[in-house]
């Protein structure tokens, strides 16, 4: 990914050095198949032109943005599906026309409500063995235009605190918080500074298994 994004003489892209690690260790499985990628932020269209590069000729690479100026960037590359991030009805319409959805990057408005409504729409959505990656994550604690601040319900990030509780439901017996029972679909939550990725597989209560079995004496 950093031979790809730092080699890249298209159009311009912004994304932190670190996440292009964190890209490579969860999503390089999809390379060369047809993957079905989301990008939520369009801006100037390099984004897309690396997902493409990444992925290879077979993938389903699309974004979506509220600024038309993006259309201009719909091409052979990528699909550009000019829309808000929190108007639920178009990112399913969104992924109904791409066929499915596999991956889902959220580099869009970094407002708290509006990551909160992709989630809510897009992770449902997303197939089993799904990645759903959730970038600028330090606007969950800025107040200004984002909504955010330290340890403030509704952000991302408390959301996806929220989660690890959840996925330990069967410990604390307090019933899940996160909306569509999502932890029941979640095999694992990581963190890193600024970003979260979520793997989607469904899981089965967890069991305890010891090798070699025991055998009676009898
Ligand atoms: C950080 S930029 C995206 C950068 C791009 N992904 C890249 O890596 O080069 C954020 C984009 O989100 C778009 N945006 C802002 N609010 C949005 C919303 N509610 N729904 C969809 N896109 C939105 C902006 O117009 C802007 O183009």
């Amino acid at each position: 990914m950093e031979k790809i994004f730092y080699g890249h003489k298209g159009r311009q892209s912004h994304k932190w050095h670190h996440y292009l690690e964190v890209y490579d260790l969860h999503l390089k499985r999809f390379r060369n198949t047809p993957v079905r990628i989301l990008e939520i932020g369009v801006q100037t269209g390099g984004s897309l032109q690396l997902w493409r590069k990444y992925f290879g000729p077979t993938a389903v690479v699309f974004g979506v943005d509220i600024d038309p100026a993006c259309q201009t960037f719909d091409d052979q590359d990528a699909k550009v599906r000019i829309g808000s991030q929190a108007d639920a009805s178009f990112l399913r319409s969104v992924v109904a026309e791409m066929g499915g959805l596999d991956i889902v990057v959220d580099d869009g408005s970094h407002v708290a409500s509006d990551q909160q409504i992709s989630f809510e729409t897009l992770f449902p959505q997303l197939s089993n063995g799904g990645v759903y990656v959730c970038e600028d994550l330090q606007a969950s604690y800025w107040d200004i235009f984002h909504n955010g601040g330290y340890k403030r319900p509704g952000t991302f990030i408390e959301l996806a605190k929220q989660l690890v509780d959840d996925i330990h439901e069967w410990y604390h017996d307090t019933p899940p918080e996160v909306v569509n029972n999502a932890a029941s679909l979640i095999h694992a939550i990581c963190f890193y500074e600024g970003m979260a990725v979520i793997e989607k597989r469904s899981r089965p209560r967890s069991y305890y298994c010891g090798m070699p079995p025991v055998v009676s004496a009898t």
